[in-house]
């Protein structure tokens, strides 16, 4: 019956249209799902120098010359006749750091180290820089190290080495640059006579937040995630299992920590390891949600396969994990984690086994994961990885298995072209209520030549609306990647672009954040008048919508996106509840070409005070826009 008065009242509504070309008919009776916490998350991984050259402070790169290949890189070493150098494992410094610089100095000489960090370092005036580093050996004589930009010194302070070094010893120095320079280097003057051994050479700035760099950390806290996916990608499934990521390496003093060849083509430090990752999570009131490698590496290449014996240990690492995260502290790693100060437990929910992987062999594998987490930690949900592919018949067969395995929550992966993401919004409308949940942990829309331009951002927009109304199914949701250092990246298009000094969020970034930001609690069924638009073989929406409530703001919240180039106008019908009238437009709109960079953001949020929308009131939605209307429910 009240399916029948809801028809008719479209239909008036259709016949009182005038020259409006749709009804948006919200019924607020009619309630959908209830919206989790952690619909709209990050997925983070150290690809395009995410972490190394990027959160990471540190702005020494190669500090500790554990580079296999390219094992000078990021350094200019000039030397006087006297003086040879070259890499050594004799005396490492620990079994973690075997590698180190050696400079034989036969008679008293000089020579320069420089380090010319990420393209450059950049410092400001009046801020404090930690510079530290290892030495040994029996040299005697000075150290003058100096922040310069071309020849102007902008910082500099002396060790004096008057006895032989002797054992490994970390030594320190404040630096103050008395000019800001985006891009110094750290040059490092020894003059004296012996044999010096350097290792871990670090220059940091003191304001950072646990080691990671504030504006970025800003910039992902304004996104207000409900989860963080990490630490990869293909990062976690590593090129052959030797440099896939393992959690335990990431950890303690950080002169510990075993550099490493990241799966993307540079030398990770892991200097943000797990712990961080979840001091990070704890400050955003993000959901950890760390993936595991599951006993097989890049399985789109050639994949190596963990043995018997190796398998019990990756399945061991994720239950020391657990322990760590979560354990008491009278546990082994439950202390560990309370000896790095955080004796409270994190509380960790999730586990993701796999990134990427499918087929039997990793169903395999995933069972014998999920087995031995539930036993130890039967509340922790365990996330099945579904293929590369987001279609085809990998991925129906991954779902079959994870439907007849009772799977908790399966991770899709959707690139894919803005126009395939306009036309499958509504692929989530067809999913069994009653099967695994879904975590759409990595998305983006890939444009011809993958520009990161309001065309993109407007798809994943449109293609929003879909999760967020069916996020009954889908729990969690995160674009990808996250990060990416102008000149220094692997893969485009990405959320958030910095340099040495600055950053800027892209359009999907600003669509990420409206989203996040203007959630709701729940779902508000909603219906849209002619809303097809076929072209080209594909079927679109003229406009795509998903209306929710929010409980505490009391405010109706309405996302209408127009991905056309044409104004749309609308006539919004709103029953079950009364609107008094006062509200909030918030919208990004331009051209499909526009794209956000350091010095211009042309696709930004606009914010103004709406009133006078009362239950029923038209409104024109632009060409290519997104808006969001909040609007206030009387008490
Ligand atoms: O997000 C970049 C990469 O895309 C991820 O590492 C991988 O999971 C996917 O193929």
């Amino acid at each position: 019956m009240k399916k029948f008065v809801f028809i008719l009242l479209l239909l008036v509504s259709i016949s009182l249209l005038g020259e409006v070309q749709h009804v948006l008919t919200i019924d607020f009776s009619q309630q959908g799902p209830r919206i989790p916490e952690t619909l709209h998350g990050i997925f983070f991984e150290d690809i395009n120098h995410a972490v190394d050259g990027g959160l990471y402070v540190e702005l020494v790169r190669n500090r500790s010359f554990e580079q296999e290949t390219r094992r000078y890189e990021g350094w200019r070493v000039e030397r006087g006749d006297f003086v040879r150098s070259s890499i050594e494992e004799t005396y490492p410094l620990n079994e973690n750091n075997t590698r180190y610089l050696e400079m034989r100095f036969s008679e008293t000489d000089r020579a320069t180290l420089t380090n010319l960090g990420y393209g450059g370092i950049a410092v400001f005036q009046g801020q404090e820089y930690t510079f530290s580093t290892y030495l040994s050996g029996g040299f005697s004589g000075t150290i003058t190290v100096m922040i310069v930009d071309d020849d102007e010194i902008l910082a500099s302070g002396r060790i004096l080495l008057q006895q032989p070094v002797g054992d490994w010893k970390k030594y320190t120095l404040d630096l103050v640059p008395t000019k800001t320079s985006t891009n110094s280097e750290l040059s490092i003057v020894i003059l004296g006579k012996g044999i010096l051994r350097i290792d871990m050479v670090s220059l940091m700035p003191k304001d950072n937040w646990n080691g990671m760099r504030k504006d970025l950390v800003k910039m992902i806290e304004e996104l207000k995630p409900g989860f963080m996916r990490f630490p990869g990608g293909c990062l976690v499934q590593g090129n052959t299992l030797e440099n896939a990521y393992r959690w335990k390496e990431s950890i303690g003093p950080i002169e510990q920590r075993k550099t490493k060849w990241n799966f993307w083509g540079y030398y990770q430090t892991l200097g943000i390891g797990f712990y961080e990752y979840l001091l990070l999570c704890e400050k955003l009131g993000a959901e950890p949600v760390p993936i595991f490698n599951p006993g097989i590496s890049f399985q789109i290449e050639s994949p190596e396969y963990a043995s018997e014996e190796e398998l019990k240990e990756w399945i061991q690492d994720v239950l020391d994990f657990l322990e760590f995260a979560n354990g008491a502290t009278d546990t082994y790693w439950g202390g560990v984690r309370a000896s790095l100060g955080h004796p409270e437990p994190f509380n960790v929910k999730y586990i993701g086994v796999g990134n990427e992987n499918w087929g039997p062999r990793y169903w395999e594998n995933f069972e014998r994961f999920r087995r031995a987490i539930k036993e130890k930690y039967p509340n922790v949900k365990i996330i099945f990885s579904g293929p590369p592919s987001y279609e085809g018949t990998d991925f129906r067969q991954a779902w079959r298995w994870a439907r007849e395995n009772n799977v908790e929550i399966f991770d899709e992966h959707i690139y894919a072209s803005p126009e395939w993401m306009l036309a499958n919004t509504d692929r989530y409308d067809k999913y069994d209520r009653n099967g695994p949940k879904v975590m759409l942990g990595e998305y983006a829309a890939h444009t011809d030549r993958r520009r990161n331009n309001w065309q993109a951002a407007l798809a994943e927009a449109a293609f929003l609306t879909g999760v967020e109304r069916n996020s009954d199914v889908v729990i969690m949701a995160s674009y990808a990647p996250l990060f990416n250092r102008v000149g220094w990246s692997q893969w485009v298009p990405d959320l958030i672009w910095f340099d040495n000094y600055r950053v800027f969020g892209t359009p999907s970034y600003y669509v990420q954040k409206i989203f996040a930001e203007n959630k709701g609690d729940v779902v508000v069924y909603s219906e849209l008048t002619n809303e097809e638009y076929r072209m080209f073989g594909y079927r679109y929406k003229y406009l795509y919508q998903v209306v929710t409530y929010d409980e505490k703001s009391q405010e109706l919240i309405i996302k209408i996106v127009n991905p056309w180039s044409e104004d749309r106008s609308v006539r919004v019908d709103v029953r079950g509840i009364t609107l008094d009238g006062t509200g909030k437009e918030i919208t990004l709109k331009g051209d499909p070409k526009d794209e956000n960079n350091f010095d211009e953001l042309r696709i930004v949020p606009e914010e103004k005070i709406i009133t006078g929308l009362k239950n029923s009131f038209e409104y024109t939605f632009k060409a290519h826009s997104v808006t969001v209307l909040k609007l206030k429910v009387e008490e």
